[in-house]
């Protein structure tokens, strides 16, 4: 996903109460397109059973058309406890080690990418420039949490939930990626 995209979400949320509804908006699980005009599909790191894996989730309800542009708007819920996060620039990869989610979060990977892997499953994730995910496996959730190793000086947005509840879903993969 382009950053572009991130904003065409992000910023028409903010005027929501002047777009109207689409009552025909349906989800249709397993795509995973880009210009999907039914919802979002994102990645959930997720903690169940004490181990973190990803899984892929469908964001409910679905986009509603703006009157305004014809848009595809999603809301993203209250984000004002979002922070902004530089990686430090060493020049090879960062190791963030193995940690849990801080909190139920929305993250945004503004510049440059990762890779997430998980100690007890073979999935893992690669999350690039741009793309959208979430974070869940908070403390308690999940024992050892996940394994994040990034490009130096990567720059990512930090969105928790609020009262730590995630937005509703579908669960569309509960072993995997979106594909
Ligand atoms: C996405 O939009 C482009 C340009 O409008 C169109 O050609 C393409 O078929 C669309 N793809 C999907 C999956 O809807
Ligand atoms: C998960 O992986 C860790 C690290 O390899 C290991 O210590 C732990 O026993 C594993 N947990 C389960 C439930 O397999
Ligand atoms: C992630 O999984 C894919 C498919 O199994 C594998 O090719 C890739 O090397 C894995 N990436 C990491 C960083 O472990
Ligand atoms: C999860 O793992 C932690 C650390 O090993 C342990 O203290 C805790 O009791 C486990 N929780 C559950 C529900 O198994
Ligand atoms: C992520 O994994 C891919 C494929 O294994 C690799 O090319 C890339 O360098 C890795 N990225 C980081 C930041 O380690
Ligand atoms: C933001 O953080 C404050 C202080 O922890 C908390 O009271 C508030 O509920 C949070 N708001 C959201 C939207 O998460
Ligand atoms: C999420 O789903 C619950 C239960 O159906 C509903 O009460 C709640 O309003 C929904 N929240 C949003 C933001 O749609
Ligand atoms: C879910 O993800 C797993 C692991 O990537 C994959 O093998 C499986 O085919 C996916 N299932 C669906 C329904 O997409």
């Amino acid at each position: 996903m382009l950053v572009s995209a991130i904003l065409y979400l992000l910023l028409p949320a903010l005027q929501a109460s002047a777009f109207a509804l689409d009552q025909n908006a349906v989800i249709t699980r397993g795509e995973n397109k880009p210009n999907s005009t039914t919802t979002l599909l994102v990645n959930a790191i997720v903690g169940k059973e004490n181990i973190s894996s990803v899984e892929c989730w469908a964001v409910e309800p679905g986009y509603q058309i703006s009157a305004q542009t014809g848009n595809n708007v999603l809301q993203l819920g209250d984000l004002s406890n979002a922070s902004y996060s530089l990686w430090p620039n060493s020049g090879g990869p960062i190791d963030l080690g193995f940690h849990n989610a801080p909190a139920i979060q929305w993250v945004v990977m503004l510049t440059g990418s990762a890779n997430i892997t998980f100690p007890n499953v073979t999935s893992n994730l690669t999350v690039g420039p741009g793309e959208l995910f979430i974070a869940a496996d908070v403390a308690g959730t999940s024992a050892i949490g996940h394994r994040t190793v990034g490009d130096s000086g990567s720059t990512v947005l930090q969105m928790p939930f609020q009262d730590g509840i995630t937005v509703n879903h579908t669960v569309v993969n509960r072993t995997g990626p979106c594909t």
